[in-house]
């Protein structure tokens, strides 16, 4: 293996120290209003559990911060990921769209679930309680298609 210059190293160590003070901003945690696809439809406590573990860090307002994204390019890097996930699926604003965009978005969460892309890869590394087992992805996957239906019922379209 080759070596690495000191120099690169000396130069690698200043940027990672200035990065540390270029905090990216953190998407603010919005109380839950009227919206908030969980507190009009409320899901059992098992589904609640699965996913606040697999998909609300990425997909509500109430993102846990893990401590790791204190230390930049990390911080940068996930406050990119939030911003993408929120902005395709926001659960915490979902309630407020049209039926047909709430169930459009649930048969998403549906496809998405049952063909392993959510949660992303990446995240399920870091976080073994979003790894879904398959009774889990079943429990997570009805409650998705039941609500859909139940709201495409409402609507009075099907
Ligand atoms: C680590 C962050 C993260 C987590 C956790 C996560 N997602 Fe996502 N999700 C994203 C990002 C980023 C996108 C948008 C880019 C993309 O499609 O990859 C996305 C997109 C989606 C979409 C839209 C796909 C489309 O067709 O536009 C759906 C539906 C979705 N996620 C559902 C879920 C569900 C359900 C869970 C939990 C089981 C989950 N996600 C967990 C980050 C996440």
């Amino acid at each position: 293996m080759k070596k690495i210059p000191p120099k690169y190293l000396l130069g690698f160590a200043v940027v990672f120290a200035a990065s540390q003070f270029a905090r990216p901003s953190r998407i603010p945690a919005a109380a839950s209003g009227p919206g908030d696809l969980f507190v009009k439809y409320p899901p059992a406590t098992e589904v609640s559990r699965l996913l606040a573990a697999a998909c609300l860090d990425c997909h509500s307002a109430s993102t846990r911060y893990p401590w790791y994204a204190e230390v930049q390019p990390v911080g940068w890097w996930l406050s990119g990921h939030i911003r993408n996930g929120r902005t395709a699926l926001n659960f915490s604003a979902l309630a407020s769209l049209p039926a047909s965009a709430i169930t459009h978005q649930l048969d998403a969460c549906v496809d998405a679930v049952n063909h392993g892309e959510m949660p992303p890869t990446s995240y399920r590394l870091l976080h073994a309680d979003a790894r879904l087992g398959d009774t889990e992805k079943v429990q997570l996957t009805s409650w998705f298609q039941d609500l859909a239906d139940k709201i495409s019922t409402g609507s009075g379209k099907k």
